[in-house]
């Protein structure tokens, strides 16, 4: 099995604390219904990040659109790829990006990323940052990939005006379209509009696939194919990890096990913050798209003006958070769990050379390897927190590769989803963030905002009184 889950040390033997036997099986009956539940939504045409990794067509019409602008990149080539996206439009990339490229994949010079172009993803709207790429890119190699399901959010439209102006200025209206692709919605929004008057090309997010649940459309997948990453290998994983959660047997689906424990945790114990927390560099990124995932679809009212539920999620890398959050974890309140990534074939791996053997602080360590050095850290820090009752779990992948990573993306999308219906709440929507956008619209003067206008205008204002 590519993924496995180890949670031994959630349950109430060996944790005090724990998840008790009676909740267990209580949670495997009511898995059964949740399982129906989503099952009918999907059937329901609602959840399309379940057909991805068997859309041929889509992910044909991204392999086509590559090759093509490989071809008219010609022997010089592309140098480098940037995203223009926020979210569930950026945090893909940038994960599959430290996952299965090289370390320092930006850094290294053009033989060792094999003529792959770099790859930038900006998920913000800092200028220092934009400024600081912007001056040095060669604009004539770069391709910008703007992406946004909804085709109209404020920062990426903020991003794609100051980019488009820089190419028209530069490279004069004609060529600015050519160095441009869109990812968006097939039908609706502004860059699809703006697709078809300027004939951009734009390749397509189905519109039953939101947007932090689309890394295997182009969004994840355009900038991985770019990189040179094998993306039929991706979808793979995922399909493998869609028939792996067929089964509404709670102990034969690894996602709805994983979900369950993690619902359980924070509704009959109080472990409201759940950290995701890989010993690999490599997955250090997932840790930040799980991130969003967890916190955008569970974070919400079950009924209009409730208390609001779901748990809150949180990064976390070994052994460097060790140093950092582990004490925390360890001592502060016990309203967390930690799951643990350990990566079982690590690739290369670095012998510590046995010098200093007169230092005992450095003895110990010489001809044991880096590779396992960490894995005994994550080993003795699960073992440290069962130890003093912290429930925690461990996720194992074979190894880093495409598929694997394709397993672990649709693993944590189909938890989501069972995990939304266990909380009673709708996981693929996300009202929450409106307020603050519409208040936006309203500072920039956008059109049709002057009913957040009026709402913003009667909100107190800042008190000189309380301003030190
Ligand atoms: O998951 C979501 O829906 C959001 O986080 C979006 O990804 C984010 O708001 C960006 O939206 P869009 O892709 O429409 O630009």
């Amino acid at each position: 099995m590519t993924i496995r889950l180890d949670y031994t040390n959630m349950m109430a033997t060996p944790i005090d604390g724990g998840i008790t036997d009676a909740e267990w099986r209580d949670a495997a009956t009511r898995f059964a219904d949740v399982h129906a539940a989503v099952a009918n939504e999907y059937a329901g045409g609602t959840l399309g990040f379940l057909d991805l990794p068997d859309d041929r067509a889509l992910h044909q019409q991204t392999l086509d659109y590559v090759k093509e602008v490989r071809r008219h990149a010609g022997s010089d080539g592309l140098t480098d790829v940037v995203v223009l996206g926020i979210g569930g439009s950026a945090l893909g990339p940038i994960a599959l990006r430290t996952a299965l490229r090289p370390p320092q994949w930006n850094l290294l010079d053009a033989a060792a990323r094999q003529g792959n172009p770099r790859l930038h993803v900006l998920d913000n709207v800092d200028p220092a940052n934009i400024s600081s790429l912007l001056a040095r890119l060669d604009l004539t190699r770069s391709l910008f990939v703007v992406i946004s399901k909804s085709g109209g959010t404020a920062e990426t439209m903020a991003q794609y005006l100051v980019i488009r102006a820089r190419l028209n200025e530069a490279l004069g209206a004609q060529q600015a379209g050519k160095q441009l692709v869109f990812v968006t919605d097939p039908q609706k929004g502004a860059l699809r509009t703006i697709a078809r008057a300027d004939g951009i090309a734009a390749l397509e997010i189905p519109s039953n696939v939101g947007g932090r649940f689309s890394v295997l459309t182009p969004v994840g997948v355009l900038p991985a194919a770019l990189m040179g990453i094998d993306t039929g290998e991706l979808l793979a994983g995922a399909a493998d990890m869609r028939t792996r959660c067929a089964s509404k047997e709670l102990g034969q689906n690894i996602a709805g096990t994983w979900a369950s424990l993690q619902f359980l945790a924070d509704t009959k114990h109080g472990r409201h913050i759940q950290v995701l927390m890989p010993y690999s560099d490599a997955l250090r990124d997932m840790a930040d798209w799980f991130v969003q995932l967890w916190a955008e679809s569970l974070g919400k009212h079950r009924t209009p003006g409730d208390a609001g539920v779901g748990p809150t999620p949180l990064g976390a890398l070994g052994a460097t958070d060790q140093h950092s959050k582990v004490q925390l974890f360890m001592e502060g309140p016990g309203d967390k769990t930690v799951t643990f990534i350990s990566v079982e074939e690590g690739g290369m791996d670095v012998e510590i050379p046995k010098l200093h053997a007169d230092v005992p602080e450095l003895a110990y360590l010489g001809g044991h390897r880096l590779g396992e050095l960490l894995d005994i850290e994550r080993r003795a820090t699960a073992g440290a927190l069962a130890r003093r009752g912290r429930p925690n779990m461990t996720l194992t992948l074979d190894r880093v590769d495409p598929f694997h990573l394709g397993s672990l993306f649709m693993f944590l999308e189909l938890a989501t989803a069972y995990a939304g219906r266990l909380y009673g709440v709708n996981a693929f929507d996300q009202p929450g963030v409106e307020l603050g956008k519409q208040f936006t619209y309203a500072m920039l003067g956008r059109a049709d905002a002057d009913a957040a206008r009026k709402e913003w205008d009667l909100l107190p204002k800042p008190d000189p009184k309380r301003i030190i």
